[in-house]
């Protein structure tokens, strides 16, 4: 997948409705965005995805829909207060301001590309006889590069376990690493910055400052108690929710990929301690089952363990989605131990325990964390979806997204504007959309209404004509094999929902 192809995304999500820049008649806001009307009923539809998988299929998950705002005290004894930093370094002559990691990284990735150049030449040279596992051992250019990525790795880990900002600097300035905007080496030192927004709430004796969360987990964590109580529920079990999260990120990239203001879909299952390997384990697999179930090329997916692990863990890996821009976190399983129970109950002498009957004794609950983002779930389908296709007479685009994911399930188009079947096109819609999001349109010919239909991933057309009027049938494409079949009127919400079903990819997972 191309920078160009990544573009030609941004591009498509304006035009067809998906995603607009915030406040764009004010020039946009950077790094926010507002979810158009095709946009919302994906999301909407991914949340449903997601939700049903979690919720409705498992009997020991519950939902919960806690408050943005929060008590400020939650977010001192979580961690985040104190501990929830990006490293920053700016440019003095750019006065541009970049996160010290990401500029790492970045530049492990030339040598990355450098290893995958070698590689190219290599399996050319060689041909049928070329074995990469001994080239990328033996190579002498390959293992310098690699060296170099290890080099990096292993210094801004320890350098960050460390709050060793120093050493991060100094590792920018031996690996020659320049601004992209000023081109100079000219560097301030690191410093770390906050990632939460803070605002002010009023109370009757004054104003205190109040956090917008920069996660939805701590909610599910204070909750804790209360769902256990009132939902009687017996370990192992689950809560899972979904909403909003804020950060204060400093650099806005990558479209909707880092986001001021996003959504989580966070799963916090509270296990007994020493069953959390086991479930982390499982969660790690049923995870990545039910991307792979959008069908979704599995080489575009992979794990990534985290090597330097959060306070709070003892255990975690992203899965990653391979970008344009390489392989990124789309979502993250924690094995988060009793840290975040154990913590609030210490913090608020309030005793958050299980009574374990079989084991005849109380202990604060162990948790797996499973953490997505939507929106960047969003992007995945979209960067996956789009495609251009030759076909007769020209090319056409598409958004092939899962047919069950797709903003409009059906269109329903009278081939003219007139002789009734206009009204009768509305007789079906009127029908289907008890059931069905469907999209009426008669405008423009019937050709230019399909590309339409294909352009936002209707995954089925039903067009009525004049023969519709006589025999009660109608014309059925289907976007992506483009196969069009006559049916009946009655047959249609039984064919839609054969296409279209949630039920079906469910049962899948
Ligand atoms: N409760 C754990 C937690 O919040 P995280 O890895 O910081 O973990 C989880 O975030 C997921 O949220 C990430 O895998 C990513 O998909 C999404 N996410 C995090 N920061 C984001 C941002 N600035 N914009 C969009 N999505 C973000």
């Amino acid at each position: 997948m191309s920078e160009e192809h990544f573009k030609h995304v941004i591009a498509h999500a304006k035009e067809y409705g998906f995603v607009f820049p915030s406040s764009e008649i004010y020039d946009g806001l950077a790094a926010v965005y507002d979810y158009g009307q095709n946009g919302v009923e994906l999301k909407k539809n991914i949340r449903d995805y997601w939700w049903k998988s979690m919720v409705q299929l498992n009997e020991n998950i519950v939902g919960l829909d806690a408050a943005i705002f929060m008590s400020p005290s939650v977010w001192k004894t979580s961690g985040h207060v104190d501990g929830f930093n990006d490293p920053m370094i700016d440019n003095k002559d750019s006065k541009k301001r970049y996160r010290a990691d990401v500029l790492l990284e970045e530049h492990q990735e030339k040598y990355r590309k450098k290893i995958q150049k070698e590689i190219a030449k290599a399996s050319k040279r060689f041909g049928d006889d070329f074995d990469l596992d001994q080239f990328l051992a033996t190579n002498p250019n390959v293992l310098r590069n690699q060296n170099k990525i290890d080099h990096i790795s292993n210094e801004m880990r320890e350098g960050l376990e460390q709050n060793d900002l120093e050493r991060i600097r100094q590792l920018i300035i031996d690996e020659g690493i320049a601004c992209p905007i000023s081109g100079s080496k000219n560097w301030t030192e690191v410093r770390q910055f906050n990632l939460m927004y803070s605002t002010q709430m009023s109370a009757t004796d004054g104003e205190s400052e109040i956090y917008l969360r920069p996660e939805t987990a701590q909610g599910i964590f204070v909750n804790y108690l209360n769902v256990q109580k009132t939902g009687r529920m017996r370990l192992p079990f689950g809560i899972a929710q979904t909403g909003k999260a804020f950060r204060n990120e400093i650099v806005a990239r990558q479209f909707i990929m880092r986001m001021k203001e996003f959504e989580q879909m966070e799963m916090q299952f509270f296990v007994a301690p020493g069953d959390e390997m086991k479930w982390y384990e499982h969660w790690k697999a049923q995870r990545l089952q039910w991307h792979l179930n959008l069908g979704i090329d599995p080489e575009r997916y992979r794990y990534h363990d985290h090597t330097k692990l959060a306070h709070y863990a003892n255990a975690a890996v992203d899965i990653e989605y391979e970008f344009p821009f390489g392989f990124k976190e789309v979502e993250g399983i924690h094995s988060r131990t009793d840290f975040d129970l154990g913590q609030h109950q210490e913090s608020t002498g309030k005793k958050i325990q299980y009574f374990d009957s079989e084991r005849n004794e109380s202990y604060v609950p162990y948790v797996v964390e499973t953490s997505i983002g939507l929106d960047r779930m969003f992007l995945v389908l979209l960067s996956n979806s789009l495609k251009t296709e030759e076909v007769e007479g020209g090319t056409r685009t598409v958004l092939s997204l899962p047919p069950a994911l797709a903003p409009f399930q059906c269109a329903i188009l009278p081939l003219v504007k007139k002789d009734g079947l206009p009204e009768m096109a509305r007789k079906i819609m009127d029908d289907l959309k008890f059931d069905f999001s469907c999209y009426y349109e008669e405008k423009d010919s019937i050709g230019k209404r399909y590309r339409r239909q294909d352009a936002i991933g209707t995954p089925v057309c039903i067009t009525v004509d004049h023969e519709s009027l006589e025999n009660n049938d109608v014309t059925v494409r289907f976007r992506d094999s483009m196969e069009q079949k006559r049916v009946k009127i009655e047959e249609l919400s039984t064919i839609v929902s054969i296409e279209v079903s949630m039920k079906e990819l469910l049962k899948n997972l």
